[in-house]
């Protein structure tokens, strides 16, 4: 079986301005590296070496770039442009002469999981047409939602539904035999005018073929939501074995934290779980739990605790304990001189710079 993988990373991320002006959504750093990376590690753990990866014309080349030829997972990498993100479906109609007739695992490129996809192979051996990963959520309405029959068939599948017949949710990752093309080549646009996969997938079970459901294992994220951003860091930081790989002078770090090489840690405590990126400078700080601290960022004399500080950003001085805050790369939050203090809860996008 040539099963191929289709990894979705174009879309416009608007959710996550301004974080996303400048920047592919599916790159920010969860736990220190790019929502992609653990896309790619899925597809890689399933046995997965022939990947397509669909970009957009606003962020392709630094998806391209961040991501390089695949070389560093052993997979093949091939880039499809997407001219304009009219939805799920056309993009994977942009993607069919890479994927040709081959069954192909589809995974939106915002979307993280603790428990792999694994198992979702081992159903579709067995001989089906679809198989999907669901999961129970409070709220469907943000979501595709499936109705599911006692044997584990899908019955029916809605897109955002406003008055959802189940609490069960899509999640972004779907296994599709080539029957999928023939479905998609029918579709018309949906009321908000894009085409819907979860139409075509609606189009499988009424041509009355087999579309499998299978409960996600672990934990499940969609980081196309700001609210998730900090909550998908806290999991995947859980996970961390303590791994020092930098300088530390007269400092502390305490439990499950990695710091990669170069990074110094000076007359500071650490205390993880946390990730201090290669050549991050910590002097006269604190870094609190759940904190990502990106490649070459800076803190020098402040408190930093539950955040995603990116590349290159720099907190100085700041008379505040950073809390619940994500900043972009290259932002600067200078403290220096005041000497108020309170909690500070801060969203900013690359470049920003705030001066207190
Ligand atoms: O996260 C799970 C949900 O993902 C499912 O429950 C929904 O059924 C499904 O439609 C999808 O909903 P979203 O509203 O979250 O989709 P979003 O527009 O954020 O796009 C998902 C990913 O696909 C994202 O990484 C961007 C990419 N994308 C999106 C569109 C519309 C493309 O590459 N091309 C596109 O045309």
């Amino acid at each position: 079986m040539n099963l191929k993988g289709l990894i979705l990373s174009g879309g416009k991320g608007t959710r996550l301005r301004p974080l996303t002006h400048t920047r592919a959504k599916q790159l920010i750093p969860i736990g220190g590296k790019p929502n992609l990376f653990y896309v790619i590690e899925d597809l890689v753990k399933a046995g997965i070496q022939d990947i397509g990866v669909v970009i957009s014309p606003e962020t392709g080349d630094e998806v391209r770039e961040a991501l390089g030829s695949g070389e560093r997972w052993g997979v093949s990498l091939t880039f499809i442009p997407q001219d304009t993100p009219a939805g799920l479906a056309h993009a994977v109609k942009t993607a069919q002469p890479f994927l040709g007739e081959s069954p192909f695992v589809m995974y939106l490129g915002d979307n993280l999981l603790s428990g792999g996809i694994n198992h979702m192979l081992e159903t579709f051996k067995r001989g089906c047409d679809a198989v999907l990963l669901l999961t129970e959520v409070e709220d469907p309405r943000a979501f595709g939602v499936a109705v599911v029959d006692a044997s584990g068939r899908v019955t029916r599948l809605l897109e955002k539904p406003k008055d959802p017949p189940s609490n069960l949710a899509l999640v972004g990752v779907y296994l599709f035999t080539a029957k999928i093309h023939q479905v998609i080549a029918t579709l018309e646009p949906s009321g908000r005018g894009e085409y819907e996969i979860t139409e075509a997938i609606q189009g499988l079970v009424d041509r009355g073929l087999s579309v499998e459901a299978l409960k996600v294992r672990g934990w499940w994220k969609d980081t196309g939501r700001p609210e998730d951003l900090l909550d998908a860091n806290r999991l995947t930081l859980s996970q961390v074995r303590r791994q020092i790989a930098g300088e530390l002078v007269q400092a502390e770090v305490v439990g499950e934290v990695v710091v990669e090489k170069g990074a110094t840690i000076v007359r500071s405590t650490v205390r993880g779980p946390a990730y201090i990126g290669p050549n991050a400078q910590i002097e006269d700080s604190f870094i609190g739990p759940y904190t990502a601290v990106g490649k070459g960022a800076k803190v020098v004399g402040s408190e930093v605790e539950y955040s995603i500080l990116m590349d290159e950003s720099e907190v100085l001085g700041l008379p505040y304990r950073l809390d619940s805050s994500v900043l972009g790369e290259k932002a600067v939050v200078d403290g220096k001189g005041n000497t108020r203090r309170h909690t500070l809860q801060l969203i900013l996008g690359d470049r920003s710079r705030v001066k207190l």
